[in-house]
């Protein structure tokens, strides 16, 4: 905390190695270090200032992914950080507690730069949250899981021109970082923070011997109540918080099996929708302490109601375009007027993959086609995947953070996609 009162972060792109296979150096990219970045945790109220500072040969951008925050901090493609060059945005923490994660956005290299391994955690408390029972020590209990998909050439070194349709496509998990992770699991429940960290693989996540598990907490926090499930699909840029019980001296694993991609088995085929991949194995020594029953009731989200919604807007994703049109940053392509309730409706027409992410703020999910939202989209997201040929109706409401010169991003978080053009801006007045 320094003189302002402000909680100071110091996150540095650097370029380095990473040893992934013993012996093997792999090139790699970090935030302090030489792969991802450090967790960041801040509480709700919290003034927080990240000074980012740029070791790269090239330009790069940090976005604070899932952040309500005034535009000019927001690290998209217009706070670009040239080499040697620092930036330090600074916003107060004013939502609930989530786990939220931050990664660059510069304007067509921000697949690489993540595949790179520039990526991090920023998790929110708040005292709803903190109140609850539930478990928060980390890396103990409490256990962030960044799942990665990579391909390594016969050097160690990761190949990123093996592409499907949705984008390069690995056939080995990194997890935090690490190939085939184990966890000693030292508590009868254990609270996994999901993140597809990918750049396009979706994912399936579930248990080697389909036990079900209590879904606590989508994108934007907790739902608002624990929903028992035995799988989540993850799109890129999706998180999930799960708890899972275990019992003393076993071993199960976290695995990802095919994912429902909503296409036609030949297009789940091309687009890695086949894979059953592991993710961690969970291994529960012969004494466990016990953390208690989950909570029944978790958050309180007040439903947002389509009678207070004063503008309705349509997204349709087709080809490499949202509306016909590739991103252009001299362009505004939707202006919202500030603490605004809004329905966006938005379509994937085409019979392949794509997903929605909308900067700075949380939505709810009003309808998928034309049902009423799972659970697993019942609470805060910001990211949602686009099943083919089916309507997502959001509602969400804008922050009164107001700037006419700087927009947010709406995007595909597939991220060959965003690089290509399936992005738009939107300023908030
Ligand atoms: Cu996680 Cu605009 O991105
Ligand atoms: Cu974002
Ligand atoms: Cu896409």
């Amino acid at each position: 905390v320094n003189a302002a009162g402000e909680r100071v972060f110091d996150l540095t792109a650097e370029e380095g190695t990473t040893e992934f296979t013993p012996g093997v150096a792999t090139d790699t990219w970090g935030y302090n270090g030489s792969y991802l970045g450090p967790t960041l945790v801040a509480k709700r109220g919290d003034d927080v200032r990240i000074n980012v500072g740029n070791d790269l040969d090239e330009a790069t951008t940090v976005h604070w992914h899932g952040m309500n925050l005034p535009a000019e901090m927001d690290g998209g493609p217009h706070q670009t950080v040239e080499p040697g060059a620092s930036w330090s945005p600074n916003f107060t923490i004013d939502q609930p507690a989530a786990t939220l994660w931050y990664h660059p956005h510069p304007t067509e290299k921000t697949e690489h730069q993540v595949e790179m391994g520039l990526a991090g955690l920023f998790l929110l408390q708040d005292d709803e949250e903190s109140a609850l029972n539930l478990p928060r020590s980390y890396g103990v209990d409490d256990i962030p899981v960044v799942v990665q998909d990579r391909r390594f050439d016969d050097n160690g070194q990761f190949v990123t021109d093996v592409r499907g349709y949705i984008g390069p496509i690995g056939d080995q998990l990194l997890v935090n970082g690490t190939l085939a992770p184990y966890l000693d699991v030292t508590s009868d429940v254990v609270r996994l923070r999901l993140v597809n960290g990918s750049t396009a693989r979706l994912y399936d996540f579930g248990f080697s011997d389909g036990r079900s598990f209590d879904l606590i907490a989508t994108d934007g926090g907790l739902l608002r109540e624990a929903a028992p499930m035995d799988g989540i699909r993850l799109s890129p840029g999706e998180r999930a918080e799960i708890l899972v019980k275990m019992t003393p001296g076993e071993t199960v694993k976290l695995q990802s099996t095919p994912p429902d991609l909503g296409t036609s088995a030949s297009a789940a085929t091309r687009n890695a929708g086949d894979d059953t991949l592991d993710v961690m194995e969970l291994r529960a020594a012969d004494a466990l302490s016990s953390i208690g029953a989950t909570p029944t009731t978790l958050a309180n989200i007040v439903p947002l109601d389509k009678a207070d919604a004063t503008t309705d807007r349509s997204f349709t994703l087709n080809g490499y375009t949202i509306n016909n049109r590739l991103m252009d940053m001299t362009r505004i392509d939707e202006t919202v007027e500030a603490g605004a309730t809004e329905v966006w409706t938005v379509d994937n027409a085409m019979p392949l993959p794509h997903n929605f992410h909308v900067h700075a703020v949380q939505f709810q999910v009003l309808r998928v086609g034309t049902e009423s939202p799972p659970a697993e989209l019942s609470g805060w997201k910001d990211t949602i995947y686009l099943e083919p040929g089916v309507r997502y109706e959001l509602i969400m409401q804008f922050a009164e953070y107001t700037d006419p010169n700087f927009p947010y991003m709406f995007h595909c978080h597939m991220l060959a996609h965003e690089d290509a053009g399936m992005m738009g801006q939107f300023v908030v007045v």
